[in-house]
């Protein structure tokens, strides 16, 4: 039994787990009848988003360096890269969202009566469906590369 393996993998998954709540939470307060305070909230989500997401990334680094498998067995493994761009492409796709929650925030600040533009709403909905569809396909390459799928 390995104590490290063990608590990497539990780190690896609640962190993961908070992401995909994250992103639940962005696509549902993301609405036109958003006030100052629910932009600000999404604001601050979403900086969470990107904290969560670091240590998602040094958890899974770590993962690969100090996991029971060793690191050979990722590196060469196609599924694995699959699942690295899928974990890329989200985070790409998550650009575009966190400028216009950053960009909302100071314009509801300075007007009471701030409303968000129909069209920037929609592509901010179009760019949180994509990052929510592509990060679905992220446990379906971890569960396969984890069993030895990609070589
Ligand atoms: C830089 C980012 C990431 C790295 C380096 C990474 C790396 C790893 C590694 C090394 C494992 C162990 C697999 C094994 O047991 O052989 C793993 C498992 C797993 N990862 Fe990641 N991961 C990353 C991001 C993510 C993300 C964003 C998700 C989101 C869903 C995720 C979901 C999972 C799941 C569900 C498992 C368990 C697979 C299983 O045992 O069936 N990972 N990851």
């Amino acid at each position: 039994m390995d104590t490290t393996d063990l608590v990497l993998a539990i780190l690896h998954h609640l962190l993961v787990f908070s992401l995909a709540g994250i992103i639940a939470a962005e696509f549902v307060l993301v609405r036109n009848d958003m006030t100052a305070s629910t932009v600000r909230r999404l604001a601050r989500i979403d900086r969470h988003y990107g904290m969560v997401a670091m240590l998602v990334i040094v958890v899974g680094a770590a993962r690969v360096t100090w996991g029971l498998k060793g690191w050979e067995f990722y590196v060469y493994n196609w599924v694995f890269w699959a699942k690295m761009a899928a974990f890329l492409i989200v985070g790409l796709l998550s650009i575009k969202p966190t400028m216009r929650f950053l960009a909302w925030s100071r314009q509801a600040g300075a007007d009471a009566g701030w409303r968000a533009p129909e069209a920037e709403l929609a592509s901010v909905r179009s760019a949180l469906s994509a990052e929510a569809a592509v990060f679905l396909a992220i446990p379906v390459f971890a569960a396969a590369m984890a069993r030895g799928y990609g070589f």
